[in-house]
């Protein structure tokens, strides 16, 4: 009776529910799994489990709330779709050591039991939390009929206080400016900003992220007031929110037929014009609040 009552009070503070096994598994089982996530898995997710530039976190409080309250045989079957395009391209034993591996690194606890290979043991076990609550949970009934939500608050659009750049700004730039190639007349291509530093630098993670056409985007994106002006492959010029990666205007080139797009290095900021060469060889100038063309050579 006593040992029951244990084990009872240590599912619910794990967070499972009356009747639900919590994931096992055991130490050295996480750790074969470290070693084959290091070679297959981490270019994806990020060395440590925390989200790269091709593939989101495996770890911390997203991941956690995604999985929450469900079977361990779906996280399973999940990654035995990885890496993409080579599903099922390990074997079960392997696929089981990843998934402890992302248990433990999500602060679950080990014990002497491996975590099992078999579909039908794993349904049995689910992840700690509650399910967040989604659709078919909620009790919500939509809007009143004929009621009207007012708009939303916009963000404050750089673009509005964006200001000029004269011959003194490209001569002695704002320290968060990039406003030339190599952001300064001598051509040193350094940024004075100082808050990220070698002591700082491996926190830095993924604040938003944009997909640029396919292709060759070579360009150096200039940098003013807060907005980023890529020059994009296939001649699409792009202002963007600093803060927010916000697309704020495009400007995308009409090619005339028989032309291909070429690859660009550079944008040119003077005044309040933005100058962009083109694959046809045209020279153009766009309004830098708007991205309307206001001459076209
Ligand atoms: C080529 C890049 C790449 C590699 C390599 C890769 N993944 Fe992924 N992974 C992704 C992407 C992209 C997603 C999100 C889209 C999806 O679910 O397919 C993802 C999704 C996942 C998810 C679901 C995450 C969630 O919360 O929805 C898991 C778990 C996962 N991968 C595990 C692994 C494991 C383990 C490996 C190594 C065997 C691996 N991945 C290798 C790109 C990759």
């Amino acid at each position: 009776m006593i040992s029951k009552g244990i084990v009872l009070t240590a599912l619910m503070t794990s967070g499972a529910e009356f009747g639900q096994v919590i994931p096992v598994y055991d130490p050295a089982q996480a750790e074969r799994g470290r070693s084959t996530y290091a070679v297959t898995c981490a270019a994806c997710h990020g060395p440590d489990l925390g989200g790269g530039q091709f593939g989101p976190p495996l770890k911390g409080v997203n991941f956690r709330q995604r999985w929450a309250a469900q079977p361990v045989a779906d996280l399973f079957e999940q990654v035995r779709t990885m890496p993409p395009g080579q599903a099922r391209s390990m074997t079960d034993t392997g696929y089981a050591e990843l998934v402890a591996l992302m248990l433990a690194e999500n602060g679950m606890a080990a014990g002497q039991q491996a975590l099992p290979t078999d579909v039908a043991s794993l349904r049995t076990m689910v992840m700690p939390g509650k399910a967040a609550p989604g659709p078919r949970q909620s009790a919500g009934g939509g809007l009143t009929h004929g009621y009207k939500l007012p708009f939303w608050p916009q963000p404050p659009n750089p673009l509005d206080t964006i200001s000029p750049v004269t011959d003194a700004l490209l001569t002695n730039p704002p320290e968060g400016d990039w406003l030339q190639w190599r952001r300064t007349w001598d051509a040193k291509a350094f940024s004075p900003l100082d808050q990220v530093n070698r002591s700082n630098v491996k926190d830095l993670g993924v604040a938003w992220s944009l997909a640029l056409p396919p292709g060759p985007n070579a360009a150096t994106p200039l940098v003013h007031d807060g907005v980023i002006f890529v020059h994009a492959f296939r001649d699409n010029v792009l202002a963007l929110d600093a803060a927010t990666g916000a697309q704020l205007w495009q400007y995308s080139r009409q090619l005339p037929e028989g032309v291909a797009p070429s690859v660009k290095r550079n944008l040119a900021l003077y005044g309040d014009k933005l100058y962009v060469g083109t694959s046809d060889a045209h020279l153009v100038a766009l309004d830098v609040k708007t991205g309307a063309v206001v001459w076209d050579k």
